[in-house]
């Protein structure tokens, strides 16, 4: 459901209310029920924000909700004082208070918000929305597919399972993971499609520590943007991708089915697949034969993408913690604590021995310089790691697109890569696990550009 920008303004700025209050929505297959969400201007998800590249967006927030909050503008490359981090770039946003949000992204792409207060609640409860920056030389299409991902934990009753909410089993373990899974806040959804169309479909993933491993049923995709920077075009493998939590991809898919055919994504849940969402060719129109033959090449963004390894700073970042970890001591809020106090503190995270944010920055760099971060995840879990306010790119060898600059990097137990990016974007800027519950238990840590 792609919802147009309720934006005025002029062609530089535009003006977008956005309001977070309590509502309801149709998440389950049954229509008669109603769960009780946490919502951007009474949506599930929250609107789709959409604005063109070089545009200043301005937006006038307000907080109708019961807790402070604040709002995360994920994958853009903005000014710090916009990055929406509660005692880092900004105080949370009180009940019944407001706060203006402005910025101009630099990148067009696929992006999106979320509360980054009680994360671990709030997203549970439904805060995040979709934002695109739309490229100032649109590639030709004939839709422009939204799907938003959500993965959430409902009772008996249809509720969002509150009992859970915060629970440690699920912080040292993968997270939250539900029992429910959404496309644009509704089960199974379908989009009428005609045979002959070609759709830019944009996945994001929102849920709070799913990985989501889909597939494709009747076409070959081809992926042309992951996390919001472009790529050389190349067909999925399979069919198939995985998106962690944070990520996002933009996909095109021609219409080669024949009228009244479907196409599925699917989601796979171990041996098992589930319809997530279809596609349903029209029985009678069709906007053309032969499938269109123009560029999808999306023009780059104005990403520094040269490293200057010669003179990278080089940060080394482990992560240890975790049900069936070797953790026995963190330092938390200044002081050496062992595995016994962290657990009573939920700090069962920690980041070169830290357990949550300290007061000072892991490593602080000048402007312009190349940073290359070695990850070393030395515990049983996954970790989707997210970097603010920069993308960045795997410098091993052996990924499977040629070149991806990304935000958000799905990391495998054990797993060791580096990471380089040209800390560009002055400010403060946190580096976390996405998967929203371990970044509460203590997977989080922040960096400096001076
Ligand atoms: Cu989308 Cu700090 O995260
Ligand atoms: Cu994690």
């Amino acid at each position: 459901m792609v919802t147009p920008a309720l934006a005025v303004g002029t062609e530089q700025k535009k003006r977008y209310l956005l309001q977070a209050g309590e509502g309801f929505s149709n998440l389950v297959p049954d229509e008669d029920v109603q769960t009780a969400v946490w919502q951007y201007n009474r949506q599930t998800p929250g609107p789709v924000i959409r604005i063109k590249q070089g545009e200043t967006l301005q937006i006038p927030f307000s907080n109708k909700l019961i807790q402070p909050t604040s709002i995360h503008w994920h994958g853009l490359r903005i000014e710090n004082r916009m990055d929406g981090v509660p005692g880092i770039t900004q105080s949370v946003i009180e009940p019944g208070t407001e706060f203006l949000y402005e910025f101009t992204p630099p990148d067009a792409g696929t992006f999106w918000y979320h509360t980054h207060n009680r994360s671990w609640e709030q997203m549970a409860r439904g805060l995040h929305g979709v934002l695109i920056v739309e490229e100032k030389e649109p590639i030709v299409v004939d839709q422009d597919l939204v799907w938003v991902i959500d993965d959430w934990l409902i009772d008996r009753d249809g509720n969002i399972d509150e009992s859970s909410l915060g629970a440690l089993h699920d912080w040292a373990h993968g997270g939250r993971v539900g029992n429910l899974l959404t496309v644009n806040g509704k089960s199974q959804p379908e989009f009428p499609v005609f045979r002959g169309e070609r759709i830019r479909l944009r996945l994001v993933n929102v849920a709070n520590a799913r990985t989501m491993n889909l597939r494709f049923t009747q076409v070959s995709p081809q992926a042309i943007a992951i996390d919001g920077q472009p790529i050389v075009p190349a067909p999925l493998e399979n069919s198939a991708l995985t998106l962690a939590p944070g990520q996002r991809i933009d996909l095109i898919l021609d219409m080669t089915m024949s009228p009244g055919e479907r196409m599925a994504m699917e989601f796979y849940l171990g041996e098992e697949a589930m319809v997530a969402a279809s596609l349903v060719c029209d029985l009678y129109k069709v906007v053309r034969e032969v499938p269109l033959d123009t560029n999808i090449q999306l023009t780059k963004n104005p990403l520094s993408t040269t490293l200057d390894m010669a003179n990278a700073r080089t940060v080394d970042l482990s992560i240890e913690g975790g049900a069936m970890g070797r953790m026995r001591e963190a330092v938390f809020n200044g002081r050496k604590l062992p595995i016994q106090e962290l657990v009573k503190e939920k700090k069962i995270w920690a980041i070169n021995g830290i357990a949550g944010l300290s007061d000072e920055p892991l490593f602080s760099v000048e402007r312009g310089e190349t940073v290359v971060i070695q990850m070393d995840n030395k515990n049983r879990w996954p970790h989707a790691m997210h970097i603010h306010g920069h993308h960045f790119i795997n410098i091993d060898e052996g990924e499977g697109f040629d070149v991806v600059w990304r935000d958000t990097f799905l990391l495998n137990p054990n797993g060791k890569k580096r990471f380089g990016f040209v800390a560009d974007n002055p400010g403060k800027w946190l580096i976390h696990c996405h998967m929203i519950e371990h970044q509460a238990g203590g997977m989080v840590t922040w960096f400096e550009v001076v």
